[in-house]
């Protein structure tokens, strides 16, 4: 798989099969990815991997910490602006109702949908959970370098037959994960990530999200 057909051909893939992923991989995945650029060659990322039953303990301490209180909010920064405007909350809008609608979940379904935000917290059944943190000292840099490491995780993945889902939904959880891993206070959770074998039959898994054009994201200048 070339380059281009990894960037068109990777997708958030929300339900995986059970199949397990070998270290061997999972660790050849952030071998290649650790390439990935950063400013001043900083390399701010911190990688957390959960496989087997550390992956289902961590599963369990979050549900249960859902179920103790289930509108705990332990998130460190606002994952969208508090008012997003147009064109950003429209698009926003349009890509969560396409996915609803694979599944067959209407907007008045709330039980339904929230069930579904809940699968966020079990990876979607992915074998394989990764976590991204970085240093608290670390400005809008480092974190856009991070997401440039965590799209290569996701791009090799794609190389490799594996799928992917990236999660900020875990920094309503900040917390409880950060707990669950030992982190140090002087690293922030950035967001997770659902690595695993895609249920192709899964339906949520035929949603193909839209793009606009170059032209609407670009000011070619020549004089
Ligand atoms: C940093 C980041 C965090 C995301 N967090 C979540 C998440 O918590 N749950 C989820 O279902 N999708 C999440 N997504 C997936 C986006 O909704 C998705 O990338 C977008 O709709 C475009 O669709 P595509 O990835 O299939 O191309 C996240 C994507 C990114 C890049």
């Amino acid at each position: 798989m070339n380059v281009s057909d990894a960037i068109t051909k990777r997708i958030s893939t929300r339900a995986f099969l059970e199949k397990p992923v070998e270290h061997s991989l999972i660790y050849g995945i952030l071998d290649t990815a650790r390439w990935a650029p950063s400013g001043g060659n900083l390399q701010p990322w911190q990688v957390h991997v959960v496989t087997g039953t550390a992956k289902q303990r961590l599963v369990d301490t979050v549900k249960k910490a859902i179920a103790d209180n289930p509108f705990a909010d332990e998130s460190e920064f606002q994952i969208y602006p508090p008012k997003l405007s147009d064109p950003w909350r429209t698009r926003r809008f349009e890509v969560g109702e396409a996915m609803y609608e694979t599944l067959g979940i209407p907007r008045d379904n709330k039980p339904a949908r929230i069930a579904h935000l809940l699968r966020n917290f079990e990876f979607f059944g992915a074998p394989v959970g990764l976590f991204f943190s970085l240093d608290r000292q670390f400005e809008k840099g480092q974190w856009a370098h991070l997401g440039m490491f965590m799209q290569s995780v996701a791009l090799v993945a794609a190389e490799n037959g594996l799928a992917t889902c990236m999660q900020e939904a875990w920094s309503a959880r900040a917390k409880t994960v950060a707990k669950f891993f030992d982190l140090d206070d002087t690293q922030q959770l950035y967001c997770g990530m659902a690595l695993g074998y895609a249920d192709n039959t899964a339906a949520v898994n035929s949603l193909r999200s839209s793009r606009v054009s170059v032209e609407e994201f670009t000011t070619f200048i020549n004089e």
